[in-house]
C-alpha cells in the first residue's frame, strides 16, 4: 500500500545498523520532531564528515550509541523555533549545536544549553569545520606544546595535521609533518609526538622521542591499536568529547572563541573538498572515504 505523503516533511540520515558509513547510512523523510522544554529548533546549513562520525557509525568506540541514530557530530545551523522556556537565543540565531550526535539532518532539536553562537565573519563552511579540529588543535597545542619542543604530527595531510602544524608555528615551534607512511628521521630525539593514526605509525612515533618525552594519541586512521613497548616516555590520550562534557559552557565558550579567531586568520581554516546536499550522502561518504582526498567533504541540508 503506498503511503500517504508527510506534511511538512523533513529529510535526515539514519543508522540502523553499525558497519561502513557508505553502506548503512540510510536517507529518510520523517515527521519534524517535537520541540520539548529548553530546546530550539536549527535548520541545519552545512554539516561535516569527520573520522569521528566514521567510527561511531561502524560501531567501533567502545561505548557505541543506541540504535537507530541520526550522525554527525558538527555542522552549523539557524535557530527557527525556540520552547517558550528558553532565555538568550532567537529565530535567526546562526549557531553550532554540539554536545551530541545529529547534525546531518534538515533541522536538528538540540538543547538550548549545547548550541553557541558562530562568529558572523565566517562562512557556513568554515563554521561548519570550526569547532572539532580547531579546538582539538588549540586543547593538543595548549597542552602539551612548550616553546622549543621537538614535535612530529603524523597524517600531515588530514586536516587535523595542517591545523596543528599551523597553530605550533605559531607559537614558534616547528614541528615535522609527516604523511601517511613517512617516517621521521633517524636521530630525531623528539620531546613530542601527535598520533592520529595508530598502529606502526604510531609505534614509529614512540621509538622517536627522547626518554621522557610524551606520545599523546589522539586518533587511530589506521584502525589498529598501537604496541608501546617503551616504559620511559608518557603516553597519553586525548579526546575532545570527553573534554567538552567535562569543561562547563563558560570554557567552551571561550576555546570556541579561540577557535573561531584562528579559523578567520587561515591558521585552524579547513580547505574543503565538496559539498554534497543530503539526500546525495552515499556519494559524499564514498568521496570521504577516497584516499588521497584533500579537504574536507561537506553535507548541504535543506
Ligand atoms: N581525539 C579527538 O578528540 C579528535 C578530534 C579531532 C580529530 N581527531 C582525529 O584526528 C584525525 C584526523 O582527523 P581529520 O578530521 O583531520 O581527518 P580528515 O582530514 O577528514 O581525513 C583523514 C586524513 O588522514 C589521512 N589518512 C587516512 N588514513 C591514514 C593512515 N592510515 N595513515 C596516515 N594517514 C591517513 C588521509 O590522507 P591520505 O589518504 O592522503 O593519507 C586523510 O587526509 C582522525 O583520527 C580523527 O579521529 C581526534
Amino acid at each position: 500500500m503506498p503511503q500517504p505523503p508527510i506534511i511538512g516533511a523533513v529529510i535526515r540520515a539514519l543508522v540502523r545498523r553499525f558497519g561502513p558509513a557508505a553502506e548503512v547510512v540510510e536517507v529518510e523523510r520523517c515527521r519534524p520532531a517535537p520541540l520539548p522544554p529548553g530546546h530550539v529548533r536549527v535548520r541545519m546549513r552545512r554539516c561535516g564528515i569527520n573520522p569521528s562520525d566514521l567510527l561511531t557509525i561502524a560501531g567501533t568506540y567502545p561505548v557505541r550509541t543506541p540504535l537507530p541514530f541520526v550522525p554527525g557530530f558538527e555542522g552549523v545551523g539557524a535557530v527557527v523555533e525556540v520552547a517558550p522556556d528558553v532565555a538568550g537565543l532567537a529565530p535567526g540565531d546562526r549557531v553550532l549545536p554540539i554536545g551530541s550526535a545529529g547534525a546531518w539532518q534538515d533541522e536538528k532539536v538540540a538543547e538550548a544549553a549545547w548550541c553557541f553562537r558562530v562568529d558572523p565573519a565566517l562562512s557556513d563552511d568554515q563554521a561548519a569545520t570550526s569547532y572539532v579540529n580547531p579546538l582539538t588543535a588549540l586543547l593538543l597545542v595548549d597542552g602539551y606544546a612548550a616553546p622549543g619542543v621537538r614535535v612530529a604530527v603524523n597524517a600531515g595531510a588530514s586536516a587535523m595535521g595542517r591545523t596543528l602544524v599551523r597553530l605550533l608555528e605559531r607559537r614558534g615551534v616547528a614541528a615535522v609533518a609527516l604523511e601517511r607512511d613517512e617516517r621521521v628521521p633517524a636521530g630525531a630525539r623528539l620531546d613530542l609526538a601527535f598520533d592520529a593514526v595508530g598502529g606502526v605509525e604510531a609505534e614509529a612515533l614512540a621509538l622517536a622521542l627522547r626518554p621522557g618525552g610524551t606520545l599523546v594519541r589522539y586518533g587511530l586512521l589506521s584502525g589498529v591499536q598501537p604496541e608501546i613497548a617503551r616504559t620511559d616516555v608518557a603516553v597519553e590520550l586525548f579526546w575532545l568529547r570527553r573534554w567538552v562534557h567535562g569543561a562547563g559552557r563558560p570554557a567552551i565558550e571561550a576555546a570556541l572563541a579561540r577557535a573561531f579567531a584562528l579559523v578567520r586568520e587561515g591558521v585552524a581554516d579547513s580547505e574543503v573538498a565538496a559539498c554534497y546536499p543530503l539526500p546525495a550522502i552515499g556519494e559524499a561518504l564514498r568521496h570521504a572515504a577516497a584516499p588521497g582526498r584533500r579537504g574536507k567533504v561537506l553535507l548541504r541540508p535543506g
